[in-house]
Parts: structure tokens; C-alpha cells; sequence
């Protein structure tokens, strides 16, 4: 009998990228995507008339479409990948954060808890919810896994970690399968564009192909991010909810680098000089930032088997290669 998985999210970079994994495997996926006025399925464009995939307009924000949605598939896997996923937003709109990263859990478990019990559930938690906070080893070496105390830094993390925790109790409280995935920067051609990662990659491949004439707009450049690839770490969430028992996993790949190094590095494969072309806009600075994140995954290698497989300068690559490619045909 094939598996029915529920993935909320589905027009996003990780959504995309799990429906493919799970479509593959011989999945139902039940793709939940908001409406929007004009088309957005781009990035499932490969998957869209897949006969095993479905696709129903919800919100995150409207219990009583969850729970009719929960009702009617009763899902042996419910992935929650959909939020309001950029953190710099957040803090010009905390309360539809709240309403969507934390109420919207909240509909999801009580949904679980009433009518589909047996679902195992996925939470997409986050390295942004370790904050300000790190571990320190024997040899000094800074690092964040399971057992780092999480000190939020901005309305999008503490909506995270309230969702987290949310997660834990109905694990424990009513013995529900929920899991939740903390997760570290995750990367790809998919990535939105006004991610750091992308909004560089994109900016090159306008000016490669003679787009732009314009500078590049970039706020701090002094932050450490964890960065892996998506396809990498959908592959994680799926492990997770084949395990027997429901945990938290850190997933990242252990290495770190300044927003800065990522800067160069993608103007350096290019041979240009990113000090011609970019700018820094104080605007962009964010009230409060997160300086430094590298994560430590022993866990999921030890539990899950999982390893990452795409190194920084691959993902580097990938992510101009395409852009380039995208704004030659535009
Ligand atoms: P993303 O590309 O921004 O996708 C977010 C998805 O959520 C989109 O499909 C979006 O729909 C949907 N959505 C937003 N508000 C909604 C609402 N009210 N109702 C229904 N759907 C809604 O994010 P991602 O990078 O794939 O990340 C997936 C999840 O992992 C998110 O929960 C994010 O917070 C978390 N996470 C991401 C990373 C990372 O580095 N990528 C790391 C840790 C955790 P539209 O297409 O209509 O906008
Ligand atoms: N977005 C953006 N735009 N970030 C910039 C810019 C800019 O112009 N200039 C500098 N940055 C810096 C940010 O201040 C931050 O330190 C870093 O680049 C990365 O920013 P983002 O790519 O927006 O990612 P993020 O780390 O804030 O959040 C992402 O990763 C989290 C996991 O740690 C998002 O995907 C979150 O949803 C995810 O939870």
C-alpha cells in the first residue's frame, strides 16, 4: 500500500524538493499550497500533473481547513514546511508571523490529536532558534547541537521556538509522533530571492548577462551561517519519520562561513571583484542579528545515518551556474 503524505508549503524551496523525494518513493503527496492571484508553481513544475500528487488550497491560519483536510486523508506523514520563513520580515510583521509559524502548529497538532492520531508529524524547527547562544568544546570550538539552550533573536525565532515546544508537549502529553527537524541554513537554485544566498546568485547572473547595471544592496556581511543544500536535508526529514520514536535532530554540515566569504567566493568563480559591485544599504541591517551558527550533527549520524553530500563551493557553484542560466533566456 502506498504511504499518503500531507505537505504544507509545497511552493516552496523544501516543499518542492520533498514532494519530488516522496513521489519517487511511491507516495500520495497531498501538496497544501495558499491561493494566491497569480500562478506560483514554479518550482513544482516538474511534479504538477503527477497522478499521485493532489494539490488543495489552505491556510495555515484557518483551523477548520486543516481539520477537514486531516479528516478526510487521515495521512500517515504530515510535513509542516509552510511559514512565514524570512526573519528580517519578521520583524516588521511579528503578529502574522505569530498567527501563521505558531498558531498554525498549534491547528496542525490539535488536528492530530483529535482526528488522525497516528499521523507522525514533522516540524520544520531552525538553527535561528539557538539565537545569541553556542556550546563550547574541550578545544574552544564553537558549535550548536540538541543540547544548546536556545536564546531566540528575532519575532520569527521565538514564533519557532514556541512551536518547537509546542511540538515536545504533544509528544509527550498525548504520545503523538511529532518530531521536529532543527535545521541550519539550507540553500538552492530553488531559494528565494531575498535570501542572502540567492539574492547574491541572482544579482550575478543578470550581470553576467548584462541585466543590470545597478550595485548589489547587501546589509551585514559580518554574520557565520551553516550552509547546506535543500535536497540534502529533505532527505533528513524523511529519515526522521521512519524512525520508531519521535525526536529533535540538528541538521547542518558542520561547517561554517561569514556572509562575507559567501560574497566573494560567488563573485571570485566568476572572476569579478565583489568590491566594484557591492554596496552596503544600513537598511538591511536587522534590529537584532544572529552571528553565528555552525552546527554539530552527530546525532542524526549516529541515528539516521544521515550525512550531507554537497560542500560549500558545489553549492556555490550550482546556485550561479543556474542563475546564469536563468537570466540568459530572460
Ligand atoms: P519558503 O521557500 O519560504 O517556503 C515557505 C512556504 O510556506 C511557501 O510555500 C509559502 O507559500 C508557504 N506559506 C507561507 N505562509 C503560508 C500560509 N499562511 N498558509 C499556507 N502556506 C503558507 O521556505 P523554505 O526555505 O522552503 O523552508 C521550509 C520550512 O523550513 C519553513 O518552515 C522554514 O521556516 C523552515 N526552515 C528553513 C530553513 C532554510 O534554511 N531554508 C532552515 C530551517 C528551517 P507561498 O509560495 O504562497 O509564499
Ligand atoms: N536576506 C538578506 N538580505 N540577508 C542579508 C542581506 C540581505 O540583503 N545582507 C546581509 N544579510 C545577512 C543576514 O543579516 C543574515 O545574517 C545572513 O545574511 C543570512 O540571511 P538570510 O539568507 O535571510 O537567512 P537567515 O539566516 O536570516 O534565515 C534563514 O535560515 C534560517 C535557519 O538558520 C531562513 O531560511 C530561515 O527561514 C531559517 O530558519
Amino acid at each position: 500500500m502506498n504511504k499518503t503524505a500531507i505537505i504544507t508549503g509545497i511552493t516552496g524551496q523544501d516543499g518542492s524538493y520533498l514532494a519530488e523525494l516522496l513521489l519517487e518513493k511511491d507516495y500520495k503527496v497531498v501538496g497544501l499550497y495558499r491561493r494566491s492571484s497569480s500562478y506560483h508553481f514554479e518550482r513544482i513544475s516538474s511534479i504538477v500533473d503527477h497522478p499521485n500528487l493532489t494539490l488543495l488550497e489552505f491556510d495555515l491560519t484557518d483551523p477548520s481547513v486543516i481539520l477537514s483536510i486531516l479528516k478526510q486523508y487521515e495521512p500517515d506523514e504530515f510535513y509542516n514546511l509552510a511559514a512565514m520563513s524570512h526573519v528580517g520580515t519578521s520583524f516588521h510583521q511579528p503578529s502574522t508571523t505569530f498567527d501563521i509559524n505558531t498558531m498554525g502548529v498549534l491547528h496542525i497538532l490539535e488536528g492530530i490529536r483529535t482526528t488522525s492520531s497516528a499521523t507522525k508529524y514533522y516540524q520544520a524547527s531552525t538553527s535561528e532558534m539557538f539565537g545569541k547562544n553556542y556550546s563550547v568544546d574541550k578545544n574552544n570550538n564553537k558549535y550548536q547541537d540538541e543540547n544548546t539552550p536556545l536564546i531566540p533573536q528575532s519575532p520569527y525565532a521565538v514564533s519557532k521556538v514556541a512551536s518547537h515546544n509546542l511540538v515536545r508537549i504533544y509528544r509527550y502529553a498525548y504520545n503523538i509522533f511529532a518530531t521536529s527537524g532543527i535545521l541550519f541554513n539550507h540553500e538552492s537554485p530553488r531559494r528565494g530571492e531575498n535570501f542572502l544566498t540567492r539574492k547574491v546568485t541572482k544579482y550575478i547572473g543578470q550581470l553576467v548577462n548584462n541585466k543590470t547595471s545597478d550595485n548589489l544592496k547587501l546589509g551585514n556581511l559580518q554574520a557565520y551561517r551553516d550552509w547546506g543544500h535543500a535536497k540534502d536535508y529533505v532527505y533528513a526529514m524523511y529519515l526522521m519519520l521512519q524512525q520508531d520514536v519521535p525526536d529533535d535532530f540538528v541538521i547542518c554540515t558542520g561547517q561554517t562561513h561569514s556572509v562575507l566569504n559567501f560574497v566573494i567566493k560567488s563573485f571570485e568563480s566568476v572572476d569579478l571583484d565583489y568590491k566594484q559591485y557591492v554596496e552596503i544599504d544600513p537598511s538591511l541591517y536587522r534590529p537584532a542579528e544572529v552571528d553565528y551558527l555552525c552546527g554539530r550533527s552527530l546525532k542524526a549520524q549516529k541515528v539516521l545515518g544521515w550525512i550531507p553530500s554537497t560542500s560549500f563551493d558545489d553549492l556555490v557553484s550550482e546556485m550561479i551556474q543556474s542563475d546564469i542560466k536563468v537570466y540568459a533566456n530572460v
